[in-house]
C-alpha cells in the first residue's frame, strides 16, 4: 500500500533498553532506526573537528552541542529511506530545544515510547553491556550473554559505560526529560521496562499494530 509510513520516537534513561528494543522493532516493522548516540560515535571515530567536540561532552554524559546534533538527526530524517520506510528516532530528542527544532523542520512522531526503568537496574545493565562490532548487536554479560565464543572473544565496550559516568548521564537525563515529556504528551505511552525484553518487546509490538491498524482503516475512510 501507498501508506504514509510509521514515525516513532523511543525513549528512557541511559540503559533501559532503547537499542535492544530498536532491534526487535526494525526487524519487525523496517522501519530505519536513527540513533542519536551511534550517528556521534560514528563522528567520533571519522576523526571529525565535530567529533572531537562531541566526545568531550559525551565523556562527561552532558548534552552535545544542538548545534551538532539537531543537524545530523536532520540530514539523517531526510535521506529517502525514512521517508520512505518510516523512522524509529532513538535518543533525541533530549532537550526542549531539540524537540521544538524538529517540530519546527516539520518532523511529528505518531507515537512517542517511554521505557521506565527502575534506577537500580540501569548501572548492572550498563556494566554489564558488551556490543559486538561486527554485527552492531547489544549483548549483556548477564542477561543476552553472546551465543558462540567466537562472538564473546570480539565482544567491545563503550567508553562511557562506566558505573561513575551512567550516573553523570542520569543526572542529565533527569534534567531535561519532564520539558521533552511535555512536547509529546499526548502520543506518550509509559513502558515498563524492568520486564524480560521480549516481554518488553511485546507491549511495544501491540501498541505499534494497533497504531498502523487506526491508519489503514483511517486511510481507506478518507
Ligand atoms: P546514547 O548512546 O543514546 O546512550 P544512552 O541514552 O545512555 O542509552 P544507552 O545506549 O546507554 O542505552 P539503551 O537505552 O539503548 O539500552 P540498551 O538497549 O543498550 O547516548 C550516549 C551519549 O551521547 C549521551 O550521554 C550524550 O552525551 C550523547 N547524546 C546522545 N543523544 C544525544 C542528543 N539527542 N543530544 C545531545 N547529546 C546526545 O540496553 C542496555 C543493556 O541492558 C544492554 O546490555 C542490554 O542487553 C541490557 N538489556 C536491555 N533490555 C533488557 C531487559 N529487558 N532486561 C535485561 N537486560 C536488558
Amino acid at each position: 500500500s501507498n501508506s504514509r509510513p510509521l514515525r516513532i520516537m523511543i525513549s528512557g534513561a541511559p540503559a533501559s533498553g532503547k537499542g535492544t528494543q530498536c532491534e526487535l522493532i526494525t526487524d519487525k516493522y523496517g522501519l530505519v532506526h536513527i540513533a542519536a548516540g551511534d550517528l556521534l560515535r560514528a563522528e567520533i571515530s571519522s576523526g571529525s573537528e565535530n567529533g572531537k567536540r562531541a566526545k568531550e561532552y559525551m565523556d562527561k554524559g552532558q548534552l552535545v552541542p544542538d548545534e551538532i546534533v539537531v543537524m545530523m538527526v536532520k540530514d539523517r530524517l531526510l535521506q529517502p529511506d525514512s521517508q520512505e520506510k518510516g523512522w524509529l528516532l532513538d535518543g533525541y530528542p533530549r532537550s526542549l530545544s531539540q524537540a521544538i527544532a524538529l517540530k519546527d523542520l516539520g518532523f511529528q512522531p505518531d507515537l512517542f515510547i517511554l521505557l521506565e526503568v527502575p534506577e537500580e537496574l540501569l548501572v548492572e545493565r550498563v556494566v554489564g553491556r558488551r556490543l559486538d562490532p561486527i554485527t552492531g548487536k547489544i549483548y549483556h554479560l548477564t542477561y543476552s550473554p553472546p551465543e558462540t565464543d567466537e562472538i564473546a572473544s570480539r565482544l567491545t565496550q563503550r567508553f562511557d559505560d562506566t558505573e561513575e559516568k551512567v550516573k553523570l548521564r542520569l543526572q542529565t537525563h533527569h534534567q531535561n526529560v519532564e520539558a521533552v515529556l511535555s512536547m509529546y504528551k499526548d502520543i506518550i505511552i509509559k513502558v515498563d521496562g524492568s520486564a524480560l525484553k521480549q516481554d518488553v518487546f511485546a507491549e511495544i509490538d501491540m501498541a505499534l499494530s494497533k497504531l498502523l491498524e487506526q491508519k489503514t482503516a483511517s486511510e481507506s475512510v478518507a
